[in-house]
């Protein structure tokens, strides 16, 4: 039996491969020159745009059954075939034609269909028939958001907002590469802005109303937040980096912050001369249009760009950075968890964050948030999500590493591993504390006799259950072997 073993991203490059071959045979599709839709013949293309009023209605025997939708053969996943009451996880990265088939529901798609969306979603494409109705779609994959790409090497940067995915009111999220040296220039906005270092380093730089100056340096897997207002840069050290910026309103877009070259270029050089005491041609250099992200000087060490104001330094409760790279994780059978909310970074006073390590098979448990709706990042890996939206609509959606999750508060959901690595995913509340409700605790601690009245669940499940907050179930890594399906070709 085939296992699955290609890298998530794979799927995405293939599919993103498949657009780039086919747009080009559409565009050659097209007529060579424009032509006016009022003409209804054209003698020198020898057809015509229109056809005939006499094939409207019933034309006897006109049906031609050569044409009939036939697909054979097909592949079934292991696990395809399997009762489809069972819902479990396959995947169809070996299959080269995947089929809208789940068990005896569904049935085959003569098309038009490309696979490779097929590939990355076959719970969207063959839901588990415990799906119902219409959850909005809580999925953005940030690949697909359109990208600003800046001269020079200098980076790029790419966001998902209530643009791209209208359920996510609450949150944004922004993906921002810097090359080696590399600046987001100085700038400021309304919204408060928490971030997670998804590779590299870079030197955070910060000042405030209380007349503190602030500089740091972060690595993969530390953490930064500035409140709203707050004058900031990043300079990208070493390698360069990339990071995932959070953002407290939904609707936040990276192209709309104050930024000083443009405040500078709105502002009369009389005044700028006038407010800082210089000639005016000491405003002759300055940049014609806003830098955004632009190469830079690299930058010195840490020490040598510490600067302290007349209101002394940023520290501890006050700082603007929390090395989480540092902190170590709390293991639990299958994974692992790194809370990170205001009990251990008090500044970011609204947001929450965990960083969940899944292993394969193993799943973040079922359960729902309380206090804010969820915004999600798959950093590695892949995975199933299904949201129950109550009262009575569930949909089930899979996740590549890369994708943005957005589940609202009160809807149930897991984070089920259905591929062959780790799923490394960091969920961020809008919340003063990290906190859920855990289904499985729930249970427990309800007094048996209601539990058993209204599921009717055996003595032996309420028994195995835990008083405590499992946070990660393992779980068999091949459920296509429990539930005795197989593929069949
Ligand atoms: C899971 O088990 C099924 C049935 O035994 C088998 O066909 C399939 O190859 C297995 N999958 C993996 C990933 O081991
Ligand atoms: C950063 O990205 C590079 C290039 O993909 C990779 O080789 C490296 O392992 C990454 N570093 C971390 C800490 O993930
Ligand atoms: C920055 O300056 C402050 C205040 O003088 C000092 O406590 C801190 O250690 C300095 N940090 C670095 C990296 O030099
Ligand atoms: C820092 O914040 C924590 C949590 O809010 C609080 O318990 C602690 O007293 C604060 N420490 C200082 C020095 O202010």
């Amino acid at each position: 039996m085939p296992t699955p073993q290609v890298p998530s991203s794979r799927g995405f490059y293939q599919a993103l491969l498949f657009l780039a071959l086919t747009i080009p045979a559409h565009i050659h599709a097209l007529p060579a020159s424009p032509r006016s839709t009022n003409q209804v013949n054209d003698e020198s293309s020898g057809g015509t745009l229109r056809g005939s009023l006499s094939l409207q209605g019933q034309i006897p025997n006109e049906v031609d059954s050569a044409n009939s939708a036939v697909v054979s053969p097909y592949d079934m996943a292991p696990g395809q075939d399997a009762d489809a009451s069972l819902g479990i996880p396959f995947t169809w990265e070996n299959t080269d034609e995947p089929q809208p088939i789940r068990g005896s529901y569904g049935a085959t798609d003569p098309g038009p269909q490309t696979y490779a969306y097929s590939k990355l979603n076959p719970d969207i494409v063959a839901p588990p028939i415990s799906d119902k109705g219409s959850v909005d779609n809580p999925k953005w994959p940030m690949e697909l958001s359109h990208n600003r790409i800046l001269p020079d090497g200098a980076g790029w940067a790419r966001q998902e907002n209530t643009d791209v995915l209208p359920l996510a009111s609450e949150m944004a999220g922004v993906d921002m590469r810097l090359a080696p040296g590399a600046y987001r220039e100085l700038h400021w906005h309304s919204a408060s802005e928490w971030a997670y270092v998804l590779n590299g380093s870079v030197r955070v730089q910060a000042f405030n109303e209380n007349g503190q100056a602030f500089v740091d340096d972060v690595q993969t897997g530390d953490v930064w937040f500035f409140p709203p207002g707050v004058p900031h840069s990043l300079q990208a050290l070493d390698q360069g980096c990339e990071f995932l910026l959070v953002f407290d309103q939904g609707d936040f877009d990276d192209s709309g912050t104050g930024m000083i070259s443009e405040m500078f270029l709105r502002t009369p050089k009389e005044v700028l001369s006038k407010n800082f005491n210089a000639p005016l041609s000491d405003f002759d250099d300055l940049p014609t249009d806003e830098l955004y992200i632009f190469n830079g000087t690299p930058a010195p060490k840490l020490s040598a760009q510490n600067t302290t104001g007349p209101g002394g330094v940023v520290q501890g409760n006050q700082s603007y950075t929390y090395h989480l790279s540092k902190q170590s994780a709390y293991e639990v059978p299958g994974g692992n968890i790194k809370i990170i909310d205001p009990l251990n970074f008090p500044l970011a006073s609204m947001f929450s964050a965990a960083l969940v390590t899944i292993e394969p098979g193993a799943m973040r448990e079922l359960h729902w948030h309380s206090t804010s709706d969820e915004w999600g990042f798959f950093i590695a890996g892949e995975g199933r999500v299904t949201a129950y939206e109550p009262p009575s609509t569930g949909g089930t959606f899979d996740f590549q590493a890369g994708d943005v999750s957005y589940v609202p508060a009160m809807f149930s959901h897991y984070i089920e591993n259905t591929g062959t690595e780790d799923i490394v995913f960091l969920e961020v509340l809008k919340a003063p504390e990290f906190t859920d409700i855990s289904v499985g605790q729930w249970l427990k601690l309800t007094p048996e006799q209601i539990v058993k009245d209204t599921l009717h669940l055996p003595q032996s499940l309420l028994d195995g259950l835990s008083p405590n907050k499992q946070y990660i179930v393992q779980g068999d890594k091949n459920l296509t072997a429990l539930a005795g399906g197989s593929g069949t070709a």
